[in-house]
């Protein structure tokens, strides 16, 4: 069978008497784009948190790439290729694009990249973070202060950020939330673009941009992961469109 890039067995997440994840388990192989649907409160947030590490999980098991990190902190599955979005703390909002790209690229790589600090090795950085923001066409504003940025170009931002880091496995909640037609339009196209090293675990609410970007589906429902399949068949599913459309 192929590496499988995340495998959840059994995770269940209590928060106090509620149970948000109710036993769930899922197989997401090398290179797939997974899609992560279901209704307000079906648990796709806590998930994804116990799976990065965010949050402890209260049972079950959590592995990325064939090693078991239930009870490795955050921090550690970072190192093992897991990039996430979107933590916009990391955005500093006075310095330009650009050196927010550069920041991260030494805030990554520090021992490659301070401890033989040289004009080449910074010229190779600033090579590094141009190709970042071409990658999420925002080269054109590398010499702007972020917090000229709109929203939908911060997002941009943010998603060169995670991937400044060469995650083996990207993970994304709801990228296209709150952006405007033609935003989540280049923001799902460059998803859409990713080179297929990089796995990619999404939380998304436009089933457009879901299905378009998937190639498989998990509809979770009070907790619980109620159907897997391709687009086509999750559509097509009679109890997936009752309780995530709210009609048959
Ligand atoms: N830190 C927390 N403490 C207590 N309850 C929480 C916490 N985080 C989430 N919950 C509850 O767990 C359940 C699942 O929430 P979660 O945010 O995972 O859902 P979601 O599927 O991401 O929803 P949405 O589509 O609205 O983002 C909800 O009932 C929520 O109120
Ligand atoms: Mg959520």
């Amino acid at each position: 069978m192929a590496l499988s890039a995340i495998e959840v067995g059994d995770l269940t997440k209590d928060f106090g008497g509620l149970r948000a994840v109710d036993r769930v388990s899922l197989r997401v192989a090398a290179g797939e784009r997974r899609v992560l649907i279901g209704p307000n409160g079906a648990g796709k947030t806590t998930l994804f948190h116990c799976i990065t590490g965010t949050l402890r999980t209260s049972a079950g098991r959590v592995s990325l790439f064939g090693r078991d990190v239930t009870h490795l902190p955050e921090h550690r599955r970072t190192a093992l290729g897991m990039g996430r979005t979107f933590q916009t703390s990391n955005v500093f909002m006075d310095l330009s694009l650009l050196e927010n790209l550069v920041l991260a690229i030494i805030g990554t790589d520090r021992r490659k990249w301070v401890m033989h600090r040289s004009v080449g090795t910074f010229e190779a950085v600033r090579a590094k973070a141009r190709e970042g923001l071409e990658l999420v066409a925002l080269a054109h504003r590398a010499n702007d202060a972020a917090k000229f940025l709109s929203y939908g170009e911060r997002r941009q931002l943010e998603l060169a950020l995670a991937l400044n880091s060469d995650p083996r496995v990207l993970f994304l909640d709801e990228p296209c939330a709150g952006l405007s037609p033609s935003e989540r339009h280049s923001i799902s196209r460059m998803i859409g673009e990713l080179p297929r090293d990089i796995t990619v675990l999404m939380i998304e609410h436009d089933m457009d941009v879901a299905l378009r970007l998937a190639d498989r589906v998990t509809v979770l429902h009070r907790g619980r992961a109620i159907l897997e399949g391709t687009p086509t068949e999750v559509q097509t599913n009679p109890e997936v469109r009752e309780v995530y459309f709210g009609h048959v």
